[in-house]
C-alpha cells in the first residue's frame, strides 16, 4: 500500500510483508502514545494553569493503581514487540533446508557473486523468482553489511566467516543493493542491484556467459593445483583425511573434541590447518594463507562439499 512513497522501499519478497506489519505495529504504538502525551500535556496545561497570582498549589497522593497500570501495559506491549520481533529474526536467520546457493564477497568497494554453475557477477545478481535463495557470504577485507530493502533482509558480512542470508523474492524485477555497514571512503558506492528473473529467463542466463566450469569443477582443478590431492587420497600414501562424505558430518579431532564440518570449518582447515586436526593425523598440513584468494577459497568449499559418500567405506 505504500510502494507509491518514495520513503517506502517495494516489498518484493516473503519477508517483506512480515517485517512490514512489525514496522507499522511499532509506528502505530509510537504514534498514539504521542498524540496521547501531547494531548495530556496540552490539557493539563489548560486545565490546572495559575488562576491568579496568590494560587498555592494543593498536595496530591500517588495512586498505586495507576502506578501498577503504567508498570504494567508498558511491560506487556515490549513483550509483545519483542516476541513477534524474536519470531521473525529467526525467521530471517534460519535458511529452509532446500535452497539454491549463491556465494557472496564483499571487498571494498564492490559486491562479488558466485553462481554454483561457474558463472560471476560484479554489483549484479541475478536470482529467480519464487525460490529459497541462499547468499553464502564472506567479506575480503573489513566489515560490509549485505542489504536489500525491497527484501527486507540484513546481514553484517565478516571477514574469515560465511553469514547466511536468504531470501525468497516474490516478483521479478530490479532491486537495489546496498553495503550497510560504514566501511571506508566509497562506503556509500557500495552499491548494486539484485535482477530477479522468472524461472525461464533465469535458465537462459544460467547457460549463457558462464566459464565452462562449475564452482565444483573449479575447485577440483584447484585441488589438483595446489597439490592437496598429494596428502589427501584414499591409498596408502594419504597422509590427510579423504573429504568423500565429509562435509556436513561431525568430525572427530585429536583433543576428542567434535566439530561439524561446515564451510566455516572446510575455509579454517585450509587457511590454518594446525587449528582443528583430526584425530589420527598428523599436524603436517602447511598453511595456504595468502595464496588461496576468498573465490578461489569458495571454490575448494564447494568442491569438498560435492565429493559424495563412498559407495562401500574403504573401497
Ligand atoms: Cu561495504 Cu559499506
Amino acid at each position: 500500500m505504500w510502494s507509491g512513497t518514495p520513503l517506502f522501499p517495494e516489498a518484493a519478497s516473503t519477508m517483506a510483508p512480515r517485517v512490514d506489519a512489525l514496522y507499522f505495529f511499532l509506528l502505530g504504538i509510537a504514534g498514539f502514545f504521542s498524540i496521547l502525551i501531547a494531548g495530556l500535556i496540552v490539557y493539563f496545561a489548560i486545565k490546572y494553569r495559575r488562576r491568579s497570582p496568590r494560587e498555592i498549589g494543593r498536595k496530591s497522593h500517588a495512586s498505586t493503581a495507576l502506578e501498577v497500570a503504567w508498570t504494567v501495559i508498558p511491560l506487556m506491549i515490549t513483550m509483545v514487540i519483542f516476541v513477534w520481533g524474536a519470531r521473525i529474526f529467526f525467521a530471517i536467520s534460519t535458511p529452509p533446508p532446500e535452497t539454491l546457493n549463491i556465494y557472496a564477497v564483499g571487498k571494498q568497494w564492490m559486491w562479488k557473486f558466485q553462481h554454483l554453475d561457474g558463472q560471476r557477477e560484479i554489483n549484479e545478481l541475478h536470482v529467480p523468482v519464487d525460490r529459497d535463495v541462499k547468499m553464502i557470504a564472506t567479506s575480503e577485507d573489513v566489515i560490509h553489511d549485505f542489504f536489500v530493502p525491497a527484501f527486507r533482509v540484513k546481514a553484517d558480512v565478516i571477514p574469515g566467516r560465511y553469514v547466511n542470508v536468504w531470501f525468497h523474492a516474490t516478483k521479478p524485477g530490479r532491486y537495489r543493493l546496498e553495503c550497510a555497514e560504514y566501511c571506508g571512503t566509497k562506503h556509500s558506492g557500495m552499491i548494486g542491484e539484485v535482477i530477479v528473473m522468472a524461472a525461464p529467463d533465469y535458465q537462459t542466463w544460467l547457460s549463457g556467459g558462464a566459464s565452462g566450469k562449475t564452482l565444483t569443477e573449479e575447485g577440483q582443478q584447484l585441488f589438483s593445483d595446489l597439490a592437496c590431492n598429494t596428502c589427501h587420497r584414499a591409498d596408502l600414501q594419504g597422509r590427510g583425511p579423504v573429504f568423500e562424505g565429509v562435509f556436513g558430518t561431525a568430525v572427530t579431532l585429536q583433543n576428542g573434541q567434535k566439530v561439524t564440518a561446515d564451510e566455516a570449518y572446510v575455509r579454517e582447515s585450509i587457511l590454518n590447518p594446525q587449528a582443528k586436526v583430526v584425530a589420527g593425523y598428523q599436524p603436517i598440513m602447511p598453511t595456504f594463507q595468502g595464496q588461496v584468494s576468498e573465490e578461489q577459497l569458495l571454490a575448494l568449499v564447494e568442491y569438498v562439499k560435492s565429493l559424495p559418500k563412498p559407495a562401500k567405506p574403504g573401497s
